[in-house]
C-alpha cells in the first residue's frame, strides 16, 4: 500500500487496479497523512467557508435518490423571495462569509432573469463576495445569462460517469450526456466549476468510482464534492443501504492527492453518516465547510436525504459550532473568499 500511495503522491495518478485498491483499503493511516500534507503545502492550515442558501425545494426532476423529486408528494415545499435571498446573504456576510451558494432544486418558477436579478444584486450589494449556483441543468445562454449577471462559480455533481449506472439512479428522461454537456458549457464559460458523486449510491460497484476519477481528470474542476449516499423514507431508495463512510474518507484523500489544488467540501452528507464525519473528512484532505444559511424554519424542508444535520441552528451557532469542529481537527476556519489556488501550470497541476 505504501508504494501505492508514494505513486499516487508523486504522479497524481495511478492505474485503475492500484485506485482500487486504495478506495478500500484498511491501511488507512499514510494515505490520510500524504493528503494533509499536500492540502498544507497548498492551503496551509486555511478551511473555506461557503454559506449554503437553499432557497427553493421545488424540482421538476425524479432522481431515485432524492427526497425533492417531483413524485415525492409527502414534502411542503417552499421557495425563498429575492428579500429572503439577500437577507440571508446580510446574516452571512456579518459572520464571515465571502461566498454564498444558491442552491435548489430544478424549479422553472424562476424565471433566467429572476436568477440574474438576484445574482447581480448580491453582487453589488456584497462586491467583495463570491457568487455560487447549483440549480442543476440549464441551456448554455442561461448559463452564460447567468455568468454576466455576475456569477462566478457553478455546482453540479456528475453523480456517476458510469452510463448505465446513471439510467438506474436516473429517470428515462435524464442523461449523462447532457449532465456532461452542462459541465463543459460552464468551464467555457469561465466558471469556477465543481462536481463530483455520491459514495455508495445503489448499483455502484467499484470500477464505476475509478469512472468517476478518470471522469474528473477529463473535466478539471475547480472543486469536488463528494459524500455518502444516504437513504431518504420517501424514495425508491429508501430501503437501501447508505454509502461507505470508511470509502468516502479514502476517496477524499485519493482525490487530494490527484487534484493538489481542488477546493474539497467536508459535506453535510459526511457530518450526517457520523457526528464526526466533517472533521475526519479534514483530516483525510478536505478544506471546505458549507454551513447553512437558510432560514431555519425551511432547513427540514430541504430535505435531500434522512436525519439532516444542522435543521435547527441559526446561521451563527452553526458557524460557531463548525469554527469549533475545525479547530478540533487541525485547522482554522478563515474569513475569505476562498478561491481555488491555481499554478502557472494549472492545466497540468490538476490534472
Ligand atoms: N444521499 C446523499 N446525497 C444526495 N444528494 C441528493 N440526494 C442524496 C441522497 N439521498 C446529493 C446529490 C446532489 C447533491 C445536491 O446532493 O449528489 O448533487
Ligand atoms: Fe432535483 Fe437535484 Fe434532487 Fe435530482 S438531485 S431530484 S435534480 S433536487
Ligand atoms: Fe451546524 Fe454544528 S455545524 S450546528
Amino acid at each position: 500500500m505504501k508504494e501505492l500511495i508514494e505513486t499516487l503522491y508523486k504522479n497524481k495518478d495511478l492505474d485503475g487496479g492500484g485506485l482500487k485498491l486504495l478506495i478500500d483499503t484498511e491501511d488507512t493511516d499514510l494515505l490520510y497523512e500524504k493528503a494533509v500534507e499536500v492540502r498544507r503545502k497548498y492551503y496551509k492550515t486555511a478551511v473555506y467557508t461557503r454559506g449554503l442558501i437553499e432557497f427553493t425545494s421545488y424540482c421538476k426532476n425524479n432522481c431515485l435518490y432524492c427526497g425533492l423529486r417531483a413524485d415525492n408528494k409527502n414534502l411542503k415545499r417552499y421557495r425563498l423571495t429575492k428579500e429572503d435571498i439577500l437577507s440571508c446573504c446580510g446574516t452571512g456576510y456579518e459572520i464571515g462569509f465571502r461566498t454564498f451558494v444558491l442552491q435548489g432544486g430544478e424549479d422553472m418558477a424562476y424565471s433566467d432573469k429572476d436568477i440574474c436579478s438576484v445574482v447581480s444584486e448580491i453582487k453589488s450589494r456584497f462586491p467583495d463576495c463570491a457568487v455560487t449556483l447549483s440549480i442543476g441543468e440549464r441551456s448554455f445562454e442561461a448559463y452564460k445569462a447567468y455568468r454576466e449577471a455576475g456569477a462566478d462559480r457553478y455546482l453540479l455533481r456528475h453523480e456517476t460517469a458510469d452510463e448505465a449506472h446513471y439510467k438506474r439512479l436516473h429517470p428515462e428522461n435524464m442523461s449523462l450526456e447532457n449532465r456532461k454537456r452542462c459541465l463543459f458549457d460552464l468551464k467555457k464559460l469561465g466558471y469556477q466549476v465543481g462536481s463530483g458523486f455520491m459514495v455508495g449510491s445503489p448499483y455502484q460497484t467499484i470500477d464505476n468510482l475509478v469512472s468517476d476519477l478518470r471522469f474528473l481528470q477529463e473535466l478539471r474542476p475547480d472543486m469536488i464534492g463528494i459524500g455518502p449516499f444516504l437513504p431518504h423514507s420517501d424514495t425508491p431508495f429508501a430501503d437501501r443501504e447508505k454509502g461507505s463512510l470508511k470509502r468516502c474518507l479514502n476517496l477524499i484523500a485519493i482525490l487530494r492527492l490527484m487534484f493538489p489544488y481542488a477546493l474539497i467540501p467536508a459535506t453535510t452528507a459526511l457530518g450526517t453518516i457520523h457526528p464526526l464525519g466533517r472533521e475526519m473528512g479534514l483530516k483525510a484532505g478536505a478544506n471546505v465547510v458549507m454551513p447553512n444559511l437558510s432560514p431555519t424554519g425551511v432547513r427540514k424542508l430541504y430535505s435531500l436525504y434522512d436525519n439532516k444535520i444542522c435543521t435547527g441552528e441559526e446561521a451563527a451557532e452553526c458557524r460557531d459550532c463548525l469554527a469549533g469542529r475545525v479547530r478540533s481537527a487541525g485547522f482554522e476556519l478563515v474569513t475569505d473568499i476562498g478561491n481555488v489556488k491555481k499554478s502557472p501550470l494549472a492545466d497540468i497541476d490538476t490534472a
